[in-house]
């Protein structure tokens, strides 16, 4: 293969990661915007205390998430996926409205799996930012994902040992017990 050749296949390659980490910075900007919002109802569905605390303070980040995200996607000269933010935007009122007519647990439960996606999407990002050299990118989207997995471990503990999580894994498929299982053994590392 020549170097001409070689360098093609590379910047190519740099090409495909470039569209894919700006998808992906995409939906999760969007994303965040429906977590901000369903989370602005679910604190308020609940009763002072610490879960409404820890809530309100997740609030808090996803909304950083979103600034930080957004400043990504400036530097890439690209912007938010308008037919994303109105469809997140949607789905994140119905899910704050929802938080007060559905229960304790359901709001707990779909949180955590959210939050469960949310975490592997940045470190998807982080690959494709590292791909295209944009590695100054990297410590503000591990940091993210690390975020995002101690709101995965927050959610998951919460509906633990509730009676109906058994039922729900069966329906939904995500296992929070899985994911504190291994919170412990990262813990253990
Ligand atoms: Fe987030
Ligand atoms: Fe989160």
């Amino acid at each position: 293969m020549t170097e001409s050749q070689s360098q093609q296949i590379s910047s190519s390659a740099e090409e495909i990661a470039r569209h894919k980490l700006i998808h992906i910075l995409q939906m999760a900007y969007s994303g965040e915007k429906a977590a901000t919002m369903a989370y602005a109802g679910h604190w308020r569905s609940l009763k002072a205390g610490t879960e409404r605390d820890t809530i309100k303070r997740i609030e808090k980040e996803e909304i950083e998430h979103r600034q930080a995200v957004g400043r990504m996607l400036v530097m890439l000269n690209a912007g938010p996926a308008w037919w994303r933010e109105i469809l997140m935007s949607a789905i994140g009122t119905v899910a704050a409205v929802g938080c007060f007519f559905s229960g304790w647990f359901f709001p707990m439960y779909f949180a955590g799996k959210l939050e469960n996606d949310n975490v592997r999407e940045y470190d998807v990002a982080a690959g494709y930012a590292h791909t295209i050299k944009l590695d100054e990118f990297l410590p503000q989207l591990h940091e993210m994902s690390r975020t995002e997995s101690e709101h995965e471990l927050f959610f998951s503990s919460c509906v633990a040992n509730h009676w109906m999580l058994k039922p729900a894994i069966k329906i939904f498929g995500w296992d929070p017990l899985l994911v504190i299982e291994s919170h412990k053994l990262a813990a253990l590392d």
